[in-house]
Parts: structure tokens; C-alpha cells; sequence
């Protein structure tokens, strides 16, 4: 597969839509890639830019050090996995995987057709389905199908938009854990968009924050969850969210305008800071705590089942060394 880069890339829709603004990317051959984003952030335009079906403003688009940009969406060589499923209806699921592999370009053998689509039916779990029309299969399986019609050839990149956002949780939950597990067995490059920060973490090599158009930090899981460089990143990934307060709640000598900290990095029993108890979450392994403290509230994060009652005064500690300190403007003040 290739190396994909996006150097500078701009895109305007309707001469007014800033959909992307300075789009800087690159996406190691191998790498499992996650651009996360909130609706209109700008994600699908990205994809559909790499793939060429947008022309952009300016920028470009390069495959393994070659400028792709004024080539046309056919010669790129990309699989792309589209939110919606996008079946044949009336074809059976073997159709629909062999559809990709009968190009007049590739003229594969009929017995090597076969065999792709029964390992990849093997992988994905749809052997049973591949008489199947698209029409008689659940939603699970039909977004089966469309990644399974991705995955079937090798092209320069997958491009996959939400592929398992309109899934019932447990599904996506699963699916996801097997997309990952064929990514590292096929050594697939792979740009994955989605807002789902669960997919963006359990998935990703690299993931890019992606805000109003603009890619705002890029990094593995862990480098965004535990050094955000803004409040806005900060705010992508943790559940429950990070807890964002005025700097000045705080005994601090410097008193930056605001802090953060993750729920975890509250400890509860004793501490410095008095608070009350607004909610108590049982989540089995682990409960989440709202303490009210000073009009602000709190959230922590502790193991296991901790006894606690509504309107109970606690104390309570924040670990200092996890504390994140932010300008004005929500940007990360970073320790000399
Ligand atoms: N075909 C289009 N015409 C006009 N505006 C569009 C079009 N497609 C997307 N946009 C706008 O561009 C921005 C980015 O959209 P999109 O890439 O679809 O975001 P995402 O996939 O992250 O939700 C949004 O403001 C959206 O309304
Ligand atoms: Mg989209």
C-alpha cells in the first residue's frame, strides 16, 4: 500500500464554505490512521479529496512521494468505505465482494475471485451470508459487506467514513475490535474518520484532532489523552470528560486562567478541598462522583464501588502533577 500525504490542502464549497483550511496530514504505509471530529468539522471532505471526487483549491495530494492531485478518482487506486451502506441491492453478498475484483483493468480468474472472497467473507464472519441478496441481511451485515468490498483488493489506501456509526453499540463494539485485528494482520494503511472517541482510541496508531477545518494536534492515543495542547482536544477524549475550571478554584502560585484535570486524577476521603456530593454513578468497575465545589462541579473517577451518599460533605485531593494549565484562549501553557 502507499504513503499518503496532504500538504496544504484548502477546499471551499459554494466559494464561501471554508471546509478545510491548511490541511497538513501524512499517513505511513501500515498506519492505522483516525482523524476525529465533531459533525461538519470537515471530515468526509478530507476523504473525498484523497479519493478525488473534490476538487481542491489549492494544496496537494501525494501517494508515496507522487503528486496525485490532478489525477483522476479512478487511477488513485483508493477503497472507500462510505457512511451509508452502499450495497447493490438486488446483487448476493458474492457479487457484491466480487464486484471491485471484475474490473475490465484487473480480469482476475474466476477461482482466484472465489478464493479472495471466501477468506474475506472468513475474516469479516459472513460466509454463511454469501448467497444472500444485500437486501435479506441485517445492518450489521450489510456494513460487513461494505467493508468486506473494501478490503477485498489492496489499493494505495482504505478510506472509511463512520463505517460503523449507524450500528447498535454492542456491534460497533465488535466490529470495531475485528477491523483492527485485520488492519494488523493485512498491514493496511487506513484513514478512518469518526467522532466516536471509543473508535478513535481503540483503534488508532495515530490520531488527528480535526476542528472547523483545521487539524489541530496530531498524536498516538495516549500523547492526546494525557498532553491535549488545547482544552478544545482535551475535551475529545476521556469518559467521563475532563474537568475544566477557573484557575483561580485552585492554590497555585502562578494561577493559569483555567485548569484541567481527568476524573481519574481525583482522589476521594481526605484532601484539601471540601466539597458536596451531587451524584453517585455505579458503573460496576468504577463509580463516577459529582462534588459540588464552590458553584463548580467536579467529577471523579474511582475503582471499584465507592460508598457515598447524595449531599454527603467530602473531602477530596487533586493529584498536582496531572493538572494542565490553559491561557485565555483555552491553549495549553506548558511548564519551563
Ligand atoms: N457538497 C457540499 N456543499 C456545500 N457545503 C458542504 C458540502 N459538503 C460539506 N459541506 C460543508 O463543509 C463542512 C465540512 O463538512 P464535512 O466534510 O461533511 O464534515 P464532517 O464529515 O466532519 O461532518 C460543513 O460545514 C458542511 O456543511
Ligand atoms: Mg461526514
Amino acid at each position: 500500500m502507499a504513503k499518503v500525504e496532504l500538504k496544504n490542502l484548502f477546499k471551499t464549497y459554494n466559494k464561501k464554505i471554508k471546509a478545510l483550511k491548511d490541511i497538513n496530514l501524512t499517513i505511513e504505509d501500515g498506519q492505522f490512521f483516525v482523524l476525529l471530529g465533531p459533525s461538519g468539522a470537515g471530515k468526509t471532505t478530507t476523504l473525498r479529496c484523497i479519493a478525488g471526487l473534490e476538487k481542491i483549491d489549492s494544496g496537494s495530494v501525494l501517494f508515496d512521494n507522487e503528486n496525485v492531485t490532478e489525477d483522476q478518482p479512478a487511477s488513485r487506486d483508493v477503497s472507500f468505505v462510505f457512511q451509508q451502506y452502499s450495497l447493490y441491492p438486488h446483487y448476493s453478498v458474492y457479487e457484491n465482494l466480487a464486484f471491485p475484483l471484475r474490473s475490465p483493468m484487473r480480469k482476475l480468474p474466476e477461482e482466484e475471485i472465489k478464493n479472495k472472497i471466501e477468506n474475506i467473507a472468513k475474516m469479516l464472519k459472513i460466509s454463511n451470508k454469501l448467497n444472500n441478496k444485500a437486501t435479506q441481511l441485517s445492518g450489521g451485515e450489510m456494513q460487513r459487506v461494505a467493508i468486506g468490498r473494501a478490503l477485498i483488493r489492496k489499493p494505495n489506501i482504505y478510506l472509511m467514513d463512520e463505517p460503523l456509526s449507524s450500528l447498535d453499540a454492542k456491534l460497533r463494539e465488535s466490529l470495531r475490535v475485528e477491523l483492527k485485528n485485520i488492519q494488523t494482520n493485512l498491514n493496511a494503511t487506513i484513514l478512518y474518520v469518526t467522532h466516536d472517541q471509543a473508535e478513535a482510541t481503540t483503534l488508532a496508531d495515530k490520531i488527528g484532532v480535526l476542528k472547523e477545518g483545521v487539524v489541530v494536534q496530531i498524536g498516538s492515543p495516549e500523547e492526546i489523552y494525557e498532553n491535549p495542547n488545547s482544552i478544545y482536544v482535551s475535551q475529545r477524549l476521556g469518559s467521563p470528560k475532563i474537568n475544566i475550571l477557573p484557575g483561580s478554584l485552585f492554590k497555585s502560585k502562578d494561577e493559569p486562567p483555567k485548569i484541567g484535570f481527568r476524573p481519574e486524577s481525583v482522589s476521594l476521603g481526605n484532601g484539601q478541598y471540601e466539597g458536596k456530593i451531587i451524584s453517585v454513578e455505579n458503573l460496576g468497575s468504577e463509580t463516577v462522583v459529582a462534588i459540588d465545589y464552590q458553584g463548580n462541579e467536579i467529577l471523579a473517577s474511582v475503582q471499584g464501588n465507592y460508598k457515598s451518599t447524595i449531599n454527603e460533605i467530602i473531602n477530596f485531593d487533586i493529584d498536582a502533577n496531572k493538572v494542565l494549565k490553559f491561557d485565555k484562549e483555552g491553549n495549553r501553557i506548558y511548564e519551563r
